[in-house]
């Protein structure tokens, strides 16, 4: 038997003192404390710290398939209109408008101009003033000063991502060797098949930690994806692998996109030694990405407070595969077989939520199975707090 002690958030919560135990090797080290899953603060310095400073994922490029093709998107409370412009490079703005602050667009759809309701202001797809009615420039007014806020956007691999710091590394520079390792699967060259939507009653990084954490795949897949075999999994190797990413790789022989006897997809054109499982890596911040023997997918995971996140998830084949004649009926057994295994993957996370909330829980500890985890806690700890120590 533990003695209880309540463990409420501190006043002094972004002391390294806090977080030492964390630092310690994985066999001696503590999870984070259950207050970074809790608490306002600690969110609003991962917005500021992690969201607003790292690449993240906002799903498949197909959302803007043409020219002036826009959907809409709340992400860290910034309304946010991505659009691929004319020249069918796909940007993205903050969704304010320039002359009083009003959302210019909702939703998606496809526009020759972004066009604010509530003065008819126009802007073109790249974000440049065009149109401002009954009210000419002058020396006090050019509206090539009154652009829209642009955020960096990138396509990496068919997937659109954001960031707000505009100092950040190019997406190639960030990812390091990812971009080479995935290169076999040409993923930019495929097409998204579905996007799904699952929220999620728990903090964002209970789903993320759960990603690199083979050990729960025995209990909480028991019926699932543990009737096949992982002969091994790939730890995450920081002298091997280069890049703003945390990777494992399972093992285990054909396909898991469905249970066993069920029609698979055919196989991807990839090397053999490609062939031996999936390349699972986690793209910073908001990425998780398999690279399987038969599909891409990807989950971005979107944040919403500290108690809540929302997962999408795009699944990408070749065109050749999309059509197929029964790649319909084929695609519905995927999808459904993920669901169920997603599913428990979120009654999981919001079980952990549930705990993380009550006064009395501690920080945990980690086992060699779950080590990736520590890793993964280790990064959000040196954003958050920074890497110095007390
Ligand atoms: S606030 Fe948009 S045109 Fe006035
Ligand atoms: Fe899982």
């Amino acid at each position: 038997m533990v003695a209880m002690r309540e463990m409420t958030e501190p006043k002094d919560l972004f002391d390294p003192r806090h977080y030492t135990r964390v630092r310690r090797p994985f066999h001696s080290a503590e999870t984070l404390p259950p207050w970074c899953y809790t608490s306002e603060r600690w969110y609003e310095r991962e917005k500021e710290t992690i969201f607003k400073k790292y690449w993240n994922c906002l799903g498949h490029e197909s959302r803007v398939p043409e020219p002036g093709s826009y959907f809409t998107q709340t992400f860290c409370d910034v309304p946010l209109i991505v659009v691929r412009g004319q020249d069918k490079v796909v940007r993205a703005f903050v969704n304010s408008c320039t002359h009083r602050g009003s959302i210019m667009m909702e939703g998606e759809g496809s526009c020759n101009h972004i066009k604010c309701p509530y003065h008819a202001w126009a802007f073109s797809l790249e974000g440049e003033l065009v149109g401002t009615p009954m009210f000419e420039e002058s020396e006090h007014f050019r509206k090539a000063d009154h652009g829209l806020a642009q955020i960096r956007a990138e396509v990496w691999n068919g997937l659109i991502f954001i960031n707000f710091d505009p100092s950040a590394q190019a997406m190639t520079d960030y990812l390091g060797d990812l971009t080479d390792r995935v290169a076999p699967w040409k993923a930019g060259e495929m097409v998204c098949v579905a996007r799904r939507e699952f929220p999620v009653k728990s903090n964002w990084k209970f789903y993320a930690e759960n990603w690199s954490d083979g050990y729960h795949v025995p209990f909480v897949h028991q019926t699932t994806l543990n009737k096949k075999r992982v002969s091994k999994r790939d730890f995450h190797d920081p002298s091997v692998h280069i890049g703003n990413y945390l990777m494992h790789y399972t093992y285990f022989s054909g396909s898991r996109g469905t249970p066993e006897g069920q029609k698979k997809f055919p196989e991807l054109d990839l090397p053999k030694e490609l062939k031996i499982g999936t390349f699972f890596p986690y793209v910073h911040a908001n990425a998780m990405v398999g690279f399987a023997i038969d599909l891409v997918s990807c989950t971005e995971i979107i944040p919403e407070g500290p108690g809540a996140c929302r997962l999408f998830t795009s699944t990408m084949v070749p065109k050749a595969t999309a059509e197929l004649p029964e790649f319909q009926e084929t695609l519905e057994l995927y999808l459904k077989y993920s669901d169920i295994v997603r599913d428990e993957d979120v009654i999981a996370a919001e079980r952990q939520q549930r705990g993380a909330e009550s006064a009395y829980a501690k920080p945990g500890c980690f086992t060699p199975q779950d080590k990736l985890v520590h890793d993964y806690d280790l990064w959000i700890l040196d954003r958050v707090i920074g890497n110095s120590g007390p």
